[in-house]
């Protein structure tokens, strides 16, 4: 389990000052069974926490190199004239490093739904800048949140063959991170529609 959490601005997991997420674990249950999330997949991922635990700034650079390549994705890190906030994006990276763990090696409970709950409202007019301070646009697109999915996992597959495992364990590994975003990327979206979700 990682522990090196305590120095990442923001980084409220676990705070009994988060509100309970409006998802319960039963219907987070059926959302893993839809996604065929198992098991199998949790042992994957927690092998992919080893894998990638040292390549976490790579990643980043990967990501965040992605962004800023896209001006239509980098304005949310920037003024609503279009400035980049070089302080925001760094203290954003800090917590997206400590996701890619998290979302590896953390048990998917109840702490991790209301932990879920404060990241999906940080992407919403709801709080996302609060966190920072950030004098930036009030809110992620939710059609941005899903199209993301596809770049966050298909660019983690050099890196979670980097470790030199099988071809079939990489694969379970990928697999299972695919699964992984998916469910987060979900269940972040109950805020942006919270009477039909
Ligand atoms: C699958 C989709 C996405 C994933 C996995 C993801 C991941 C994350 C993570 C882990 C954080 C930090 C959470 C925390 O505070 O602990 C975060 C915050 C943030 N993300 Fe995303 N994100 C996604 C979609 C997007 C999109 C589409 C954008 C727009 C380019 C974006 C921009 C931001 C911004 C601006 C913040 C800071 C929010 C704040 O003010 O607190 N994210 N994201």
């Amino acid at each position: 389990m990682t522990t090196e959490t305590s120095h990442v601005p923001g980084y409220s997991y676990g705070d009994d000052s988060l509100e309970r997420s409006p998802i319960t674990l039963d219907e987070l249950d059926l959302l893993k069974q839809t996604v065929l999330f198992g098991p199998d997949d949790v042992a994957a991922l927690a092998q992919a926490g080893d894998v990638l635990e040292n390549q976490t700034d790579q990643i980043l650079e990967v990501w965040y190199g992605y962004v800023g390549a896209h001006p239509h994705l980098a304005r949310y890190f920037s003024t609503p004239d279009g400035v980049l906030i070089a302080d925001y994006l760094g203290r954003v990276r800090q917590r997206f490093r400590q996701w890619i763990l998290d979302a590896c090696r953390r048990p998917y409970d109840q702490a991790w739904l209301d932990y879920q709950n404060e990241i999906a409202l940080r992407h919403t007019r709801v709080k996302k800048n609060a966190t920072d301070g950030a004098d930036s646009v009030p809110e992620i697109h939710l059609r941005y949140m899903i199209a993301f999915i596809f770049p966050i996992t298909a660019t983690m597959a050099p890196f979670l063959a980097a470790g030199g495992h099988p071809r079939e364990q990489v694969d379970a590994m990928h697999a299972a991170w695919f699964k992984a975003v998916t469910l987060h990327a979900t269940v972040w979206a109950q805020p942006y529609a919270p009477e039909r979700f």
